[in-house]
């Protein structure tokens, strides 16, 4: 085992996380982005920082909530790009221990997370919207210079002042004219420098690419995107609409718990993980809406974990298109050694029928309800079909079934694409 794979050991393990996004932002009801967005001046936004006053606790109610749901890890943003630090800082007196309820939230979440079985994870954003220097480097020196001393030293906090952190989660590391050469994003950040001090401080942290390095971990934002085989990968995603990480008082478009689960298991097929993100409202509180789609995932991973945690990357298909395209009509497959999950989304009705399959069986079962299942598999082609199933789904949001193998399932070559119509 590489000392890559030893670090990212748990967080295969866990496949599920939760992120947390708040902040100042959350207090407007109408996102992360709104400072930007609406162009409000730092001298005017920062009126809210002595409004700031999260209910005691209310880190706690995040890490109880991601236990509930079945997350094994917990990410916080300790600064987003407001330039508002929920941490205690000697860089900063724009924090929410020197103004508001003038706590130092980062150590309550720390040590709520700990208290809830939870992994920790920091978010921290490069950049600070504060800073002229950021949006115009070359017109303000001084004040881009002062950012990234400013950076440096907070981040040095993060990894000092609170215990183990297990993955530190950079954003805001993009130029503000998006410049796309990543030497000049490592170089205004000095990002191997900032790295090379996160892991002497912390050996064993999991550092996502946001820095401009590639570090650790790809983040594929709002989609689930796997990485090549061996590289270790998160899918953040907001619950509701993907303008809004913060707290979004009206977000029409919240996903059902199916959907959240949908994407936990494209995630886990990959052998990826799946950040979730949950807006707490302007008291800390978590919103219903939030607290009941993950309640929901928690009840359907304490009976189907075996299905996400720590798979490894399956290659088996429902129905197929041409070449690897894959239909998963019925569903997606995960896996975990010679075990294979056909998480069903779309049920079939009594019989369930893959393709490509190219191996036969040992065993099949719904893993929802332990009931054995018979099937039928035909070498030619590799079709499978698991017969006498309920005609109704047993699972309200996905039933899972569980197909034992003699050795590593993979997808079937399929070299002569017209042969099935003789079959
Ligand atoms: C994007 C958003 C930022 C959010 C982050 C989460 O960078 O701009 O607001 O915190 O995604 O990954």
């Amino acid at each position: 085992m590489t000392d890559y794979q030893r670090r990212l050991k748990w967080f295969h393990e866990a496949r599920f996380g939760i992120y947390v996004h708040f902040g100042l932002y959350s207090l407007l009801g109408r996102g992360e982005w709104t400072m930007y967005s609406e162009r409000i001046p730092p001298k005017e936004y920062a009126k809210l920082a002595d409004k700031f006053d999260p209910a005691p606790g209310a880190a706690r109610e995040w890490c109880e909530l991601a236990r509930l749901a079945g997350a094994k890890y917990i990410v916080l943003t300790t600064r987003h790009h407001e330039g508002f630090s929920l941490f205690d800082s000697k860089y900063s007196d724009y924090t929410s221990a020197k103004h508001g309820c003038r706590r130092d939230l980062v150590r309550e979440f720390t040590e709520a997370a700990r208290a809830c079985g939870l992994k920790v994870g920091l978010y921290y954003s490069l950049l600070d919207w504060r800073y002229p220097g950021y949006f115009e480097p070359e017109k303000y020196p001084k004040s881009r210079a002062d950012l990234v001393d400013y950076v440096h030293h907070q981040v040095r906090e993060l990894m000092t002042n609170y215990g183990r952190i297990d993955l530190l989660e950079y954003d805001g590391g993009w130029m503000h004219d998006l410049d796309p050469d990543k030497e000049n994003q490592i170089g205004f950040w000095r990002a191997r420098e900032l790295n090379k001090m996160v892991r002497e401080l912390q050996p064993d942290i999991i550092i996502n690419n946001r820095s401009g390095l590639e570090e650790d971990l790809d983040t594929p934002e709002q989609v689930v995107r796997a990485s090549t085989p061996g590289r270790g990968w998160e899918s953040c995603m907001c619950i509701g609409d993907s303008c809004a990480w913060g707290y979004t008082r009206f977000n029409p478009n919240m996903k059902t718990p199916e959907q959240l689960i949908q994407y936990l298991v494209q995630a886990s097929q990959g052998s990826g993980n799946y950040l979730l993100n949950i807006g707490p409202m302007p008291d800390g509180h978590v919103r219903a809406e939030e607290i009941e789609r993950l309640t929901r995932v928690g009840q359907w991973l304490a009976v189907h974990e075996k299905a996400i945690r720590n798979s490894e990357r399956c290659g088996l298909i429902g129905s197929s298109q041409p070449g690897l395209v894959d239909l998963n009509l019925q569903g997606v497959w995960t896996r975990r050694g010679k075990t294979a999950y056909w998480c069903i989304f779309r049920w079939p009705g009594t019989e369930a029928a893959a393709v490509r399959v190219d191996t036969r069986p040992i065993s099949a079962k719904i893993l929802t309800t332990g009931e054995a299942v018979d099937f039928e598999y035909r070498e030619k082609g590799g079709k499978l079909i698991l017969k006498g199933l309920p005609p109704l789904p047993p699972d309200d949001l996905c039933t899972v079934l569980e197909v034992k193998f003699p050795k590593v399932p993979d997808r079937m070559e399929e070299p002569h694409p017209a042969d099935w119509l003789f079959s």
